[in-house]
């Protein structure tokens, strides 16, 4: 079979899982891209890639058959549309867009074209999510579930940051939401709100309640009750002080647990970029054996098995079990997020996809 070519547009933090997990996969990354030479030089090198500053230039090469994008949030807009005007399979990092009208307005193009199309939410590749969503069907009916992402982001709840990532200058914009989009909502939360989709389905109704401080143009806290087909979610994204709590004490405090008639599990997750020396580990309760198992399966970046799951499919030209909505999905339940809490009440989600 010959083998899959691709093209990395964007070469900062992310990208080294993605050009891990792209050589995993045994796929050859034909062209890297990106604004700041020094950022790619050294991907261009170690893969013997091509290296340029336009991305058209690699949506216009023939031979490139899946565009991998990631580039700030900003601009997968642009580089979506254009890569599946040109006929090339995308995967593109998390969140898909800035807001759920651009989201929609991509995924609704690739769903028209007949693209395959993939947002890397990778947490629902971690192992233990993965055997967690095996074993769902074992807690019977659904009632209950408590989903977090608690993420020590520093002491700047008292005190607001005069520099740096966090500081949001006088009329200016902070650089998390310059490169991310937003706070820990758009940060952390996006992953925990994919999670929902992945156990529970799209939620029908959600009640939010936001923090924003004073003079900042980000969100430290979003809380919500959502209501599913299986059940109600209590929903927390928090941006914290606290640097040693969380199951491993490094202020990484991430969990879910999912209550049913007949049984319950509880996932503890180790901090994204650390997965890989890492476990996140699953507890299953069964009420019939009144036992609870506990299952460590290995610190292992979800990237791969994820970036895997992907090149797999686009070989064999199929979408797959994973639908080309996610990105949009998870913007969409943002923005009802930010109109519930901006609304004081508690609004129906309007799907448009
Ligand atoms: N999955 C996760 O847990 C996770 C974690 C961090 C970041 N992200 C996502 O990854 C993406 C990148 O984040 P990052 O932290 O790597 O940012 P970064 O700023 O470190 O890297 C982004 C790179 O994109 C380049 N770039 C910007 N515009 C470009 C363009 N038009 N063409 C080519 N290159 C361009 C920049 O020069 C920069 O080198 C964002 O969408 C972010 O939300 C996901």
């Amino acid at each position: 079979m010959k083998k899959l070519v691709a093209g990395i547009v964007g070469c900062g933090n992310i990208s080294k899982f993605h050009f891990s997990g792209l050589e995993k996969a045994d796929v050859e990354v034909a062209w890297v891209c990106d604004l700041d030479e020094d950022a790619a030089r050294p991907w261009a090198e170690r893969f013997g890639s091509r290296f340029t500053k336009d991305y058209r230039e690699i949506i216009a090469d023939p031979a490139v058959d899946v565009v991998d994008v990631t580039a700030i949030s900003r601009v997968h807009k642009e580089i979506c549309l254009a890569a599946i005007d040109a006929g090339k399979a995308v995967i593109c990092e998390k969140t898909l867009a800035e807001n759920a009208d651009d989201s929609l307005e991509i995924v609704s193009a690739a769903e028209a074209a007949g693209t395959i199309f993939y947002t890397s939410y990778m947490k629902r590749f971690i192992p233990v999510v993965q055997k967690a969503r095996e074993l769902l069907p074992s807690l019977g009916t659904l009632l209950s579930t408590h989903i977090r992402a608690y993420q020590c982001w520093g002491d700047i709840w008292d005190t607001a940051p005069d520099e740096g990532f966090f500081w949001t200058p006088p009329g200016g914009a902070s650089q998390v939401r310059g490169k991310y989009g937003g706070g820990i909502l758009v940060c952390g939360g996006s992953h925990i709100l994919d999670l929902v989709h992945f156990f529970l389905g799209r939620p029908y109704r959600v009640f939010a309640h936001m923090h924003k401080p004073e003079g900042r143009d980000y969100d430290m806290q979003a809380a919500c009750l959502m209501e599913t087909e299986n059940g109600i979610v209590h929903y927390e994204a928090l941006a914290h002080p606290l640097n040693r709590i969380g199951y491993l004490h490094d202020g990484w405090d991430e969990r879910i647990e999912i209550f049913g008639t007949k049984g319950r599990i509880e996932i503890l997750s180790a901090q994204w970029d650390q997965v890989e020396h890492k476990a996140s580990r699953l507890l299953h309760y069964d009420n019939e054996t009144g036992e609870t198992t506990e299952y460590d399966l290995g610190a292992v970046s979800p990237f791969e098995p994820a970036i895997a799951f992907f090149c797999d499919n686009i070989r064999r030209g199929e979408q797959g079990s994973q639908s080309r909505l996610t990105g949009y999905e998870v913007d969409e339940m943002i923005a009802h997020i930010e109109k519930s809490a901006a609304e004081g009440k508690s609004i129906d989600v309007r799907w448009r996809g």
